[in-house]
């Protein structure tokens, strides 16, 4: 392995290199060597002046994030602030020279110099708290005493990257220099010997507030509080108070405390988890980094309905000209229009610039004729949920398309095998399944047929980047990844209306668990008659489970026209946006219950609706990993996080059983449902690879699926 610290000389200058690709990660290994280093140059007589600064693209972004992890951790961390003294207390100047990025650790690097340098296309941030912790290395109490404790508490608060003008107004940069690292911090070293100019340790500066009064540190406290999820930002703020209030020293002890208590929260073990597992789902197993990419210059997207509409509005985004086929002139007309309306909102909230959206718009077709897809590399399906439709489409793509071209489906709950076989080209079909808005939702699940070409799916992959999505690749099942999980949900979640509890009763338990939005307010949302029609055509295919009160509330609302917040009433009744209670939905499920048999009760506790409703998804998920649907454990989170409000304190389902509630007490839970309610269908049989995990005391995390 080569060193991840490189030591030249050159006129009275060590220059200090850190090349330790891909992003120059602190490591124990290069603060190790960084000290050792820093030690000689104090030792050399010739040494007059030290610059630190980094080779490939960009500085130092942080500490390992890799090496956080685990008991062996602290002594890891524990190496950061002896190299900061010792670049902070070395009796000659030390200039840090940065390009590309400097974050986390790789900015307190920076921070601990005697003089900064970027280059102006550069970025500085400490994005700490989006990994669940603090800056750990000093930048809580050295960052104060360059820019203002306001400017720092913002900085370390939002984890938002600045650029580098507005760090030199603020005076976290001395200098800006366009030439590379090395030249710029060579050049200011020299400059400073020049002008006699000696060491300027940032920790014998005063702290100044920069407006940061009691009553503003006061708000602070009481907006990280209310978020007590996330303990992190609390203690930022209490580090921030320790550098207005104490000495250097003690604001840096009570960091490291903190810093501590932060990285060993669950929260910060969940969010670490997701930052990996998101980079990892991009790695598609047994597909080489170096696979051949079909080049995508223009696209085209069938169907200009709710996602057709979304879906090709992130190509325009893009800048990638892109064909919107329908069949009638209104829904075209229709259509465009809605992109127009999108866009003007966007320019009215200062989002977007009227060029943009010139440019975007520019790039956009709107057509009639099947004939505009011939010189498309790429066309995306997005019509009727109709198998009868789509395989009707699928044909005539495989005529029209040019050869190469990728066919792909939008599908969210049929057969990507079967479409690929319509299309004649089942190589070069995959599914890509966006989520609603799909111009909004980060998620997309790419479906890997039976016969998908590795390089169709490694080019999908790629521009999925380019679009802005996290990808997450699912084998061919019903409902792939997430809507397979979500629909134990929903099961229960209707079940328990009619037993007797209320949609909002539902909701808040839901919400009260972490996730964003509860399933009665989410099903109004996306349309009760979207959710009830899946119902019909599962029962169609022979998918529905053999039980009349299975999803049966759905099913009514979508009799009674109760459609959801576009008819104005559903799962509730609305008030403008405003969900109310309406006593005619808690008549529908006082009758189902009738109906089906199904016992009703005055009482359903909260913690009943949160198993009921989350304990089954995990279980469903364990199912999804044993038959290879997903690669890897982490997809299976990355998908609920990204694409359904999961929260991300929680770390995905597959994190939250395993470390949050404990796999033996899923296991015991879902016994319990199978006892009490009976499982004739099935509803609560135990997965077996959750079944196994539980009794051997591992878990879900662990498990590597044979899918390749
Ligand atoms: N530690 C370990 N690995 C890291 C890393 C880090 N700090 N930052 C990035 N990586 C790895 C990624 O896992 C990925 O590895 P892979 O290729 O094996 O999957 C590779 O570097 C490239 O990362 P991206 O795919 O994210 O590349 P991008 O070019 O899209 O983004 C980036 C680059 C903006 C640097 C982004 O990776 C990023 O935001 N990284 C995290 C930065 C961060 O949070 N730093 C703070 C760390 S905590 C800290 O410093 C504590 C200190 O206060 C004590
Ligand atoms: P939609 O009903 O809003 O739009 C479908 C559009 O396709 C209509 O405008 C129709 O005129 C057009 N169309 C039908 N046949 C066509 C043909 N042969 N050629 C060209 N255009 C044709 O439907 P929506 O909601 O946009 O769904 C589309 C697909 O996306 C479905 O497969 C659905 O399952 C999937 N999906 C839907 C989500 C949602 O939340 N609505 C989420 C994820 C996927």
């Amino acid at each position: 392995m080569s060193s991840p610290l490189r030591i030249h000389r050159q006129a009275g200058v060590t220059l200090l290199e850190i090349d330790n690709p891909p992003v120059n990660a602190a490591s124990a290994a290069l603060l190790r060597q960084l000290r050792e280093a820093l030690a000689q140059a104090a030792a050399d007589a010739a040494c007059q002046a030290v610059v630190l600064y980094a080779a490939g693209r960009s500085f130092v972004c942080g500490a390992d994030i890799a090496e956080l992890q685990g008991p062996a951790a602290q002594p890891r961390v524990d190496l950061f602030n002896p190299v900061m003294d010792a670049l902070e207390s070395l009796p000659k100047p030390v200039v840090c020279a940065m390009h590309g990025m400097a974050l986390g650790g790789g900015l307190e690097l920076a921070l601990a110099c005697h003089y900064r340098v970027a280059h102006p296309d550069s970025q500085v941030g400490l994005p700490e708290v989006q990994l669940g912790i603090l800056p750990g290395a000093g930048g809580t109490q050295r960052l104060p005493r360059l820019v203002g404790a306001r400017h720092a508490l913002e900085m370390i608060s939002s984890g938002k990257r600045v650029g580098a003008q507005a760090a030199l107004d603020m005076g976290l940069l001395d200098r800006l220099s366009a030439d590379p690292p090395r030249a710029a911090g060579l050049a200011y070293a020299l400059d400073l010997l020049r002008e006699g100019a000696g060491p300027r340790p940032t920790c014998l500066r005063q702290v100044d507030s920069g407006g940061l009064d009691a009553a503003a540190l006061r708000q602070a406290r009481a907006d990280a509080e209310a978020r007590p999820q996330y303990p992190a930002r609390l203690a930022i703020v209490q580090c921030i108070e320790a550098a207005l209030t104490q000495p250097f020293r003690a604001g840096l002890a009570e960091e490291r405390r903190l810093f501590e208590q932060c990285r060993l929260s669950h929260t910060s073990q969940a969010l670490r988890h997701l930052f990996f597992a998101q980079r990892q789902a991009a790695k598609l197993p047994g597909l080489p980094a170096d696979t051949p990419l079909r080049p995508i210059r223009k696209i085209g997207v069938i169907g200009a309905g709710t996602m057709g509409r979304g879906i090709v509005t992130n190509f325009l985004g893009a800048g990638i000209p892109s064909v919107l086929l329908e069949t009638r002139q209104e829904a075209l007309d229709k259509g465009v229009e809605h992109i127009r309306r999108t866009y003007d909102g966007q320019v009215a909230k200062g989002r977007l610039s009227d060029e943009r959206v010139r440019a975007a718009l520019d790039c956009l077709r709107p057509s009639l004729d099947p004939a505009d897809l011939a010189d498309c590399d790429l066309v995306i399906e997005a019509v009727f949920e109709d198998m009868q439709i789509k395989q009707d489409v699928c044909r005539m793509l495989g005529v029209r398309c040019k050869p190469g071209a990728i066919l792909a489906s939008n599908t969210s709950t049929l057969d990507i095998d079967v479409l690929a076989q319509a299309s004649g080209r089942p190589a070069d079909f995959v599914g890509m399944h966006f989520f609603s808005p799909a111009n909004i939702m980060r998620l997309l699940e790419v479906v890997r047929g039976r016969e998908t070409a590795p390089d169709v799916l490694a080019t999908v992959m790629r521009l999925s980047k380019t679009i802005g999505k996290t990808a997450v690749v699912s084998g061919v099942c019903y409902g792939f990844i997430g809507n397979r999980m979500l629909e134990s949900y929903l099961r229960e979640a209707d079940f328990l209306l009619m037993e007797g509890a209320s949609p909002r009763q539902v909701d808040r338990a839901i919400e009260n668990a972490g996730l964003a939005m509860g399933p009665c307010r989410m099903l109004d949302m996306a349309g009760t008659d979207v959710a009830a029609r899946i119902v019909i055509e599962q029962e169609k295919n022979g998918l529905r489970p053999d039980d009349p009160a299975y999803r049966a509330v759905v099913g009514r609302l979508l009799e009674t026209g109760r459609l959801g917040q576009k008819a104005g009433k559903g799962y509730y009744r609305y008030e403008g946006r405003q969900a109310v209670d309406d006593p005619e939905v808690q008549a529908l499920c006082e009758e189902l219950a009738r109906r089906h048999g199904i016992a009703r009760r005055d009482r359903i506790a909260d913690q009943e609706i949160v198993e009921r409703c989350l304990y089954p998804l995990i279980n469903e998920g364990a199912r999804i990993l044993e038959e290879g649907i997903a690669y890897r454990p982490g997809d299976v989170d990355v998908v609920w996080t990204h694409g359904y409000g999961f929260p991300d304190y929680l770390g995905g389902p597959i994190f939250m059983a395993d470390h949050v509630i404990g796999l033996p007490v899923v296991r015991d839970r879902l016994t319990h449902y199978a006892d009490v309610k009976g499982n004739a269908q099935g509803y609560w049989t135990l997965s077996p690879l959750l079944e196994r995990c539980a009794a051997q005391g591992t878990t879900l995390s662990d498990t590597h699926t044979n899918r390749t």
